[in-house]
């Protein structure tokens, strides 16, 4: 036997177990264990049933995702399979943890499951860009029902062991501690009781067909906007019309042929890069293994304007303390009640219980006292961004909160070793960079601070996973990673629509690329009048002259586009002519401008600037900063990101288009020094 796979005997029962940590992934050594002990299972005339488990954590999570990027490798998880299904034996799968992916399809290929109460399945593979290329496709849809299958395969949820019961999936939860011993003894009871062998690829799926078809195209039409960039779930429609079509071995046919297509496009790829740098996030080299954090559990939160009421709700809803501080009543009672609000819209629509939303609301103290916050673990500062007003505020912070307490700034461009250097403690001091919305948008920059400690980093780390952000360690440089990135986007886009485009013109380039947003788009949203002064405006930008004449953005229904009711855009006249007459008045001589040359004059000095936060220790690595602005600027995942992105597309490519555009247009495009050395072969940053 494998040192990953054992078999033991009980009685009649073969016991098959393997032991291959952390998530006992489908490696090609696991499915040769499997396939061995299979066999000899099988050639074994006292064994008449077969258990199927695994130790530690999870039974099967899937196919092993790193051996995915070299193809197909023997023995095949289908050859496991097929040696499963020619068994003569009864065969029990006894499931604990994540039973996902492939750890399902064979689940699914056994006679009968048992799954431990506290357990899930699911088939994730489209979050890989893939779809089950095990017969998942076509074995679910016959376990559970179409509308359970489409739903499970295209959105790759997990669901808990008693709904996958209720769905047919699983014939007994039973308690976790009992799981092998259940499974053990049931298979003893098949065997006693004469029970048939039960395959489902022998089933049909239920229902009628014409039915089944409805379900499957409602979904898919309910869908088509949000599946529109994305190749596997149209291909996970495609194989489960055909499970619902074509007779069992021709629909795994079918799905086998999408599943490789799949594996082998651009798409896959860049979303399981993407699964990759998601977890080597949570390994910053600023925080060894052994460094010890400490819990934080009262939180105090300076100003209760947009940022700070969204940090508040984010701690509320991982059942933290907040106290919430403003200067005055009625900015501290504004903040309130767009808490309120949110848990009365979540109460209102079912998204949360009464009794849910006042227990979370009770963990909330308000106050325009700040020395109540002299208890708390970490006090994030939230303010407008003035950096006097922060000094001062850190320093009143420093005296007054107890000596272990972190404080933290929530600033999107401001140096926080300035505000650390006004404490008695920098050590305790860092950025904790929320991304609006903040309750709901999953980024969180932990900005590194001159002489932050590695604890206060650990705890930082650990509390991120608390309140459910992804917490990504960056260096403080002004914007640090996703904004130092963002603004030569901006800055690109404002002087495109002076030399010829429109700004929806560049806002449809970029939308067109996956962004959920253009950047004129962006600014009605956020409002055009951030750090917009009434008192010292020049008319010096088109955006001032728009602020000027009270086109704030979205809020006053107007800014580059006009709103309706419905806040449906249209590309504004105004705007426009307030665009033309600037360009004029500045000695454009405006041209055509293609859709090329808006994409890569967006793009690649965002490129450019991402390699020389690589260069300054800024970013740790390159798929750190896929993970930012895949998380929180809603870049394309589909993609993986602007580093990964920029792979695909070739970096002698991009530093060639950049000293076109440098020879054109400036200085401000001449590539870096990183990305000229990454654009020589075999010196690539490894994204
Ligand atoms: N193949 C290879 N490695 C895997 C893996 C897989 N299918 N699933 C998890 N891992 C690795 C992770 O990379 C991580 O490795 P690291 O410690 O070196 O970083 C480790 O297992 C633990 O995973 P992590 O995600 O950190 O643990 P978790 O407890 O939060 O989640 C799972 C466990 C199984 C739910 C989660 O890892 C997951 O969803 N895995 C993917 C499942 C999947 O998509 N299967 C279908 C593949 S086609």
């Amino acid at each position: 036997m494998s040192d990953l796979t054992t078999l033991d005997i009980h009685g009649s029962v073969a016991v098959i177990r393997t032991d291959s940590p952390p998530v006992n992934a489908l490696a090609a050594p696991v499915r040769a264990g499997l396939l061995r002990a299979l066999q000899r299972a099988e050639a074994d005339p006292a064994v008449q049933a077969i258990v199927l488990t695994c130790a530690g954590r999870t039974f099967h999570a899937g196919a092993d995702i790193h051996e995915l990027a070299s193809g197909p490798v023997s023995p095949t998880l289908q050859d496991v399979l097929l040696s499963l299904e020619g068994t003569r034996k009864i065969v029990v799968a006894a499931l604990h943890g994540t039973t996902l992916g492939g750890g399902l399809e064979l689940a699914l290929t056994a006679d009968y499951r048992i799954a431990a109460d506290a357990s899930t399945v699911g088939l994730p593979e489209v979050l890989l860009g893939l779809i089950p290329g095990a017969g998942g496709t076509q074995r679910l849809p016959r376990a559970a029902g179409v509308a359970v299958a489409v739903d499970l395969i295209t959105s790759g949820r997990q669901m808990s062991a008693l709904d996958a019961q209720q769905a047919g999936i699983i014939d007994r939860v039973v308690p976790s501690d009992q799981l092998t011993a259940a499974a053990i003894d049931w298979a003893q009871a098949l065997v006693a009781h004469g029970a048939p062998r039960r395959r489902l690829s022998d089933d049909s799926v239920p229902g009628s067909m014409t039915d089944n078809l409805a379900t499957l195209d409602a979904v898919a039409r309910q869908q088509v906007k949000p599946w529109s960039r994305l190749d596997a779930p149209q291909a996970a429609c495609r194989a489960l019309h055909a499970a619902i079509t074509q007779p069992f071995a021709e629909g795994v046919a079918t799905e086998r042929a999408e599943f490789l297509g799949l594996l082998k496009g651009s798409q896959s790829r860049a979303l399981r890069h993407l699964f990759f740098a998601e977890r080597a996030v949570a390994k910053s080299r600023w925080i060894s293994a052994s460094a010890v954090g400490r819990e934080w559990r009262t939180l105090g939160i300076v100003g209760a304007g947009t940022m700070g009421s969204g940090i508040a709700l984010s701690c509320l809803n991982a059942g933290l303390s907040v106290h919430l501080v403003e200067n005055h009543a009625q900015a501290l009672e504004r903040g309130l009640s767009t808490i309120r609000g949110h848990y009365e819209s979540r109460v209102a629509t079912g998204k949360l219980s009464a009794e849910a939303a006042a227990a979370r609301l009770t963990c909330l103290t308000t106050t325009t006292d700040l020395a109540s916050l002299a208890d708390c673990d970490l006090v994030i500062e939230a303010i407008y961004e003035n950096m006097e007003a922060k000094l001062e505020l850190f320093r009143q912070l420093d005296a007054l909160c107890k000596p272990d307490a972190i404080l933290a700034s929530n600033t999107s461009y401001l140096n926080i070793d300035a505000m650390a250097a006004v404490t008695t403690r920098p050590s305790q001091v860092l950025g904790l960079h929320f991304f609006s919305p903040a309750h709901v948008n999953r980024l969180l920059e932990i900005i590194r601070t001159e002489h932050v400690s590695e604890s206060t980093l650990a705890s930082a780390m650990a509390w991120s996973k608390r309140i459910k952000k992804l917490g990504v360690v960056v260096g403080n440089a002004h914007g640090f990673v996703g904004n130092r990135m963002l603004a030569p986007r901006q800055r690109e886009a404002d002087k495109l629509i002076l030399e010829g485009a429109l700004p929806w013109e560049v806002d449809r380039v970029l939308e067109a690329f996956g962004l959920p947003m253009g950047p004129f788009r962006m600014r009605d949203l956020a409002g055009m009048d951030i750090g917009w002064n009434p008192a010292t405006t020049a008319s010096a930008t088109v955006r001032e002259r728009l602020c000027e004449i009270g086109r704030l953005g979205q809020k006053t229904k107007a800014g580059y586009y006009d709103y309706d009711d419905q806040r449906r855009a249209t590309p504004s006249n105004v705007a426009q002519e307030v665009v033309l007459r600037f360009s004029a008045e500045h000695g454009y001589v405006r041209r055509a401008v293609s859709e090329t040359e808006i994409l890569e004059r967006c793009l690649y000095p965002m490129i450019n600037e991402g390699a020389r936060l690589l260069a300054e220790g800024i970013a740790e690595r390159a798929s750190d900063i896929d993970m930012v602005w895949t998380t929180g600027y809603g870049w394309p995942t589909w993609t993986g990101g602007p580093m990964h992105w920029a792979e695909t597309v070739g970096w002698a490519t991009i530093v060639e288009r950049l000293e076109v555009y440098a020879a054109l247009y400036g200085a401000e495009f001449t590539p870096c020094d990183a990305l000229r050395q990454w654009a020589a072969p075999a010196s690539q940053p490894g994204v």
